[in-house]
Parts: structure tokens; C-alpha cells; sequence
């Protein structure tokens, strides 16, 4: 198992982006009811969440969920929303306890009553924390985020706010959900499936991936830290060449 110790917190990512995935295989390797899965997922959120603030993460971005996840069975979905009103309650000390800020991003208003209002209270409890900011993506798809930015710049041209000539890469950003967010440098998927799936698509575009195997509820802080340790492997060039790196690290 990796140890934290071979980590060095010099050059951690600020900011990573997890894709939690597998709780439904979990659970079905355990005979058990897909719900389960998402359960035990929750001791996975919290053990990941406590070793990215202990080791000195700024930012956390959990996929908890997308758009496309509103398709699934209705007892699911109802399931799931409990479980998130229910966990983000009762967490809301244990992000007390660590100096953790709690936000979210995604479509947040096709969220039931009950949990966006537990979720307010959280965000609005915790606002004043400064160790971490967890990041809860729900009810979030890239290409929508994306498109109401597009919707806003546009109003803003129509309106004569906004030229044309000034809609650059910074203007863009800032009207996405992640506007007062950096870009994460590592993003993780587990499970073993290898894809996006919708997630910060913008957000990603120079970020290092790495997909483990692990399914989301046997999922700890050792896990993170492993995909820490292969981050900091990594030569990250940004289109130019690994002399050029080398001659600006010297
Ligand atoms: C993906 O597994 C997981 C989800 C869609 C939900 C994640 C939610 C939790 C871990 C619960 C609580 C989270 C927070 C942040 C409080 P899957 O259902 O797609 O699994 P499968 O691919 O094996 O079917």
C-alpha cells in the first residue's frame, strides 16, 4: 500500500476530480440490491474526503450525480437522494471538524426540495472553512454547463454587454458553474471503465488521468494517495517539449 510519506506535498495537485464509479457491480458481487452499493459508497466519500484534506488538497470534486443518472429506476433515484440528504447532513460535522467549505455545481434546481435545502444549510454552515473545498457534482452534465454559458454570453452580446471580439478562453470560464473553481489537475476514475462521461469537459482539458480498477465503495485514502504518487511521475507538458520542461524546472 502506498504510504503518504512518499508524497511530496510541494508539488500536490490543487485541485482533483473524482469519478466515482461501481457501486452498483459492488453490490451485485455481494448479492446485495444496487442501494447498497451506494451506502457503502458513503464510508468511501468520507475516508477520501478526510485523507484529501489531511494530505493538503485544496479542492475535491466528487461526481455524486449526473444529468444522465435521472434515467434510472425511479426507487433508485429515490434511494439516492435520501442517501445525499441524509449523508450530507450528518457529515456536515465531520466537515466542521476538518476546516472543509462544502459546495456544489450542476443543475441544482432539479433537485428535490428536501435535499437542495439540506444542502443550502450545509454549504451555508460551512461556508467559512478554509482547509478544503469539497466539491459536490449533482445533477451535472458538461455539455449543459456548457450550453447555458453559451446562453448567457449570448444574452450579453444581444443586449450590447459583451462584444464579440472579447469572448476569449477567461470569458467562457467564467460563466461556467466552475467559474470561481481552478481547474483540477488530476482527475480519477474507478472502476475500470475508461471514459469522461459528461464530467467537467472543459475543466479537463490539461488534466492527468487515471483510472483504477478499484469500485467506488472499496475505495480508501491509500487509493488516493497511489494516484497521487503516479500523478507526481508524470511530466506534464502542456504541448511543449520535455527539454523545454526540463531547461524551466532547472
Ligand atoms: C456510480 O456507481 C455511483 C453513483 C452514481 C452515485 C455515487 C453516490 C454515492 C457514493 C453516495 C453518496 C455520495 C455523497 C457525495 C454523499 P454506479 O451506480 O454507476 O455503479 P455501476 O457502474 O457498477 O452500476
Amino acid at each position: 500500500m502506498p504510504n503518504k510519506t512518499n508524497i511530496n506535498t510541494n508539488t500536490l495537485p490543487n485541485h482533483v476530480a473524482i469519478i466515482m464509479d461501481g457501486n452498483g457491480r459492488w453490490a451485485k458481487q455481494q448479492s446485495k440490491i444496487r442501494v447498497f452499493g451506494h451506502k457503502v459508497g458513503v464510508t468511501a466519500v468520507r475516508d477520501t474526503v478526510e485523507g484529501a484534506a489531511e494530505i493538503g488538497l485544496k479542492y475535491l470534486t466528487l461526481y455524486a450525480f449526473s444529468s444522465e443518472n435521472w434515467a434510472r429506476p425511479k426507487s433508485e433515484i429515490n434511494a439516492l437522494m435520501e442517501l445525499l440528504v441524509n449523508t450530507i447532513t450528518k457529515e456536515t460535522e465531520t466537515l466542521m471538524n476538518n476546516n472543509i467549505r462544502l459546495t456544489a455545481i450542476g443543475n441544482l434546481d432539479d433537485l428535490p426540495k428536501k435535499c437542495l435545502n439540506n444542502l443550502n444549510v450545509a454549504i451555508e454552515k460551512t461556508s467559512q472553512n478554509n482547509k478544503m473545498t469539497l466539491v459536490l457534482a449533482l445533477s451535472y452534465s458538461s455539455k449543459k454547463e456548457i450550453v447555458q454559458a453559451i446562453q448567457q454570453i449570448a444574452e450579453k452580446v444581444k443586449d450590447g454587454n459583451l462584444n464579440i471580439d472579447d469572448i476569449n478562453e477567461e470569458s467562457v470560464r467564467n460563466h461556467l458553474y466552475t467559474h470561481n473553481i481552478p481547474d483540477p489537475e488530476l482527475l480519477i476514475r474507478t472502476s475500470g471503465e475508461l471514459r469522461i462521461s459528461n464530467f467537467l469537459m472543459w475543466q479537463i482539458a490539461y488534466s492527468e488521468l487515471y483510472f483504477t480498477k478499484i469500485l467506488w465503495p472499496d475505495f480508501r485514502r491509500e487509493n488516493l494517495y497511489e494516484a497521487l504518487i503516479d500523478f507526481q511521475s508524470r511530466e506534464r507538458r502542456f504541448g511543449k517539449t520535455s527539454e523545454q520542461i526540463e531547461k524551466e524546472n532547472a
